[in-house]
């Protein structure tokens, strides 16, 4: 009886604040052989690919990009869209390597009265596929797609599934089938991995897309779908900025405050996620080498907007403040100055600055058109 208590015990979550431990973050300004980090050059030679490999290794796993083809099909284009304010095109992108595919099915919304490309806000849907539903016969506020052509930029989706079911036993059955290797190794990429180069694929197919501003694509994503757009804007450089929204444990949050959602938790839930060299770090947040303020830094000096909800403390939302606030001394090297204050806003006052965004909106575990408003501002000075 008291092993079973233990072990249950030793995965409680902590919602208190002065249970925090005390904890001393990897320096992200320092290479491992010690060499402090003082031009913009050592860190984008030295320093970045360093930390980008200890995210491979340690969490999301691998990123092969290579593949033997593609081929990519509009099934529906539409001129004339929600009431004519929108041009409506459906792509099926199917990726082929070894003699396998993928399909990835896109929507994408560009507004009609743009008289040149626009920039695009791009979502990785892990929730019901009708919630960009490309007809408008239901509309969500999860991806509130007439508010974002209103102001004047596309929005377009794509969904997990297709990429990598969201399913310990049957992730494999997507991407991973392209990439076997990736499924024998402890460093391989696992859903997450999958997720993000789902919006790689279509990050290439942007650049073909006339309508679209390919310099302007910003990946958002929701909660697991938000660490996945992280990943995603880390190891692509070609998205211009990332949203990520109650992304919490794995995502933006930093695992050393061991607030929320832990490590041991998130491998035990969804041991498919993320790659098998993680589950050394299960109750071990000190041993790791990097935390979740470097995976921010990574994507720098591109802007990144994070959220929280207040009912959401499962998805530390100071944890998240932190981790941007422990990433602005690489966005210093650019000479990009951050505009977030010493301690978290108030609960619905967002500060939607880049480079660095952040608020806490009140509510649930969820993404709104609360939050979308303010992703719209945060586009608006990118
Ligand atoms: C679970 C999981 C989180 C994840 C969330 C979601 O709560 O523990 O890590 O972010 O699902 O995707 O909604």
């Amino acid at each position: 009886i008291f092993l079973i208590f233990t072990a249950v015990a030793g995965h409680a979550q902590n919602y208190d604040e002065s249970k925090v431990p005390s904890y001393i973050l990897p320096d992200v300004l320092k290479t491992s052989s010690g060499k402090k980090v003082k031009s913009v050059k050592t860190w984008e030679k030295e320093r970045r690919p360093e930390i980008l490999k200890m995210f491979e290794n340690n969490i999301y796993g691998q990123m092969p990009m290579a593949y033997d083809s593609v081929r990519r099909s509009i099934t529906t284009e539409e001129g004339a869209a929600m009431g004519g304010k929108a041009k409506l095109k459906q792509v099926t992108i199917e990726v082929f390597k070894n003699r396998k595919s993928v399909k990835i099915d896109v929507v994408l919304f560009t507004p009609t009265k743009a008289t040149g490309p626009v920039p695009v806000f791009l979502l990785i849907n892990n929730r019901p596929n009708d919630n960009t539903d490309p007809t408008r016969q239901k509309k969500s506020e999860f991806w509130p797609a007439e508010m974002v052509i209103d102001s004047g930029f596309a929005i377009a989706a794509f969904h997990v599934n297709d990429l990598a079911p969201d399913n310990k036993d049957t992730y494999m059955n997507g991407v991973l089938q392209l990439y076997p290797e990736q499924l024998k190794a402890d460093n391989g990429m696992k859903a997450i991995g999958a997720w993000a180069w789902g919006a790689s694929r279509v990050m290439d197919y942007f650049e073909k897309d006339a309508d679209i501003d390919a310099k302007k694509v910003i990946v958002v994503g929701h909660s697991r779908g938000g660490k996945a757009s992280l990943w995603a804007a880390a190891e692509d450089q070609r998205f211009a900025a990332c949203v990520t929204n109650c992304s919490g444990n794995s995502g933006a949050a930093l695992a050393r405050r061991q607030f929320g959602e832990r490590i041991s938790r998130i491998n035990t839930t969804f041991p498919h996620w993320f790659n098998n060299n993680y589950k050394k770090f299960n109750d071990k947040e000190n041993s790791l080498p990097v935390d979740q303020h470097m995976l921010i830094a990574l994507i720098a000096p591109r802007p990144v907007y994070a959220t929280n909800a207040s009912k959401d403390l499962w998805a530390d939302p100071k944890g998240t403040y932190l981790s941007l606030k422990n990433a602005e001394s690489v966005y210093n090297l650019y000479k990009i100055k951050s505009q977030l204050p010493a301690t978290p806003p108030a609960i619905n006052v967002p500060l939607p600055n880049p480079p660095l965004g952040y608020h806490i909106r009140e509510g649930e575990h969820n993404m709104t058109e609360f939050d979308w408003r303010e992703f719209l501002v945060f586009a608006k000075g990118i």
